[in-house]
């Protein structure tokens, strides 16, 4: 099968071994970050995805909030690889923290009460799609990235550094660079145990 969206999916992988020299600029980077947030659908185009876009310092900064947080909770004889861990994302170009604005969710809650125990699980599927569009157009930029899940952990700290609204709710964080090593191949399971279709 060629389809020009399938073949981006297929080369987005996890990529953990990050570095600085990447393709774009960080202006032509953030820029589609943004549209690729702002086309990611939300429900009743609720548009309740926020992006946080950190490079150089800003990147170095959460990576060190991220050390200074796991420091203080990780044991001694397992922090090594703690750190080599965190370094391998500090080595990146930069990080995308993915937010859901929790006052969008409550309006809507209260704007449509029918629907209201959905809204917290559609504004879970809209964080994801978002991510998976950056993702995706980091990749096809050749920009390898991976999603890292280090909240809520670091959320205080990371609202504090960079004074965020306190209604925005840290989802996931996603550290992104130049590629520095291939991939292993990767398995699926059986399509027949994953699809029906009825035709
Ligand atoms: C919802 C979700 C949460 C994930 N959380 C993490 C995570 O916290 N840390 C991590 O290293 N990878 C995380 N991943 C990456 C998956 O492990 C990875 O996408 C999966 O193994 C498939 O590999 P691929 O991304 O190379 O296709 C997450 C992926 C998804 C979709």
């Amino acid at each position: 099968m060629t389809n020009p969206a399938i073949s981006v999916f297929e080369t987005r992988r996890s990529q953990y071994a990050i570095g600085k020299q990447i393709p774009l600029d960080q202006e032509a980077t953030s820029a589609l970050i943004k549209r690729a947030v702002k086309l990611a659908p939300t429900s009743f185009n609720s548009q309740s995805s926020r992006a946080v876009i950190l490079f150089g310092e800003h990147h170095d900064r959460l990576w060190q909030i991220v050390m200074d947080t796991l420091r203080e909770i990780v044991p001694v004889d397992a922090f090594a690889s703690t750190e080599k861990k965190v370094n391998a994302f500090a080595a990146g170009a930069g990080t995308v923290l993915f937010y859901e604005d929790q006052d969008v969710v409550k309006n809507l809650q209260e704007k449509f009460p029918l629907y209201a125990d959905n809204f917290p699980v559609w504004s879970e599927h809209a964080t994801g799609i978002a991510q998976f569009a950056v993702w995706t157009a980091l990749s096809e930029a050749n920009i390898g990235a991976s999603l890292q899940h280090y909240n809520p952990i670091i959320d205080e700290a990371v609202a504090k550094e960079w004074d965020l609204p306190s209604s925005w709710t840290l989802r996931a964080q996603m550290p992104f660079g130049s590629h520095e090593s291939g991939f292993s191949e990767k398995t699926f399971m059986d399509d027949s145990e994953r699809f029906r279709v009825f035709a």
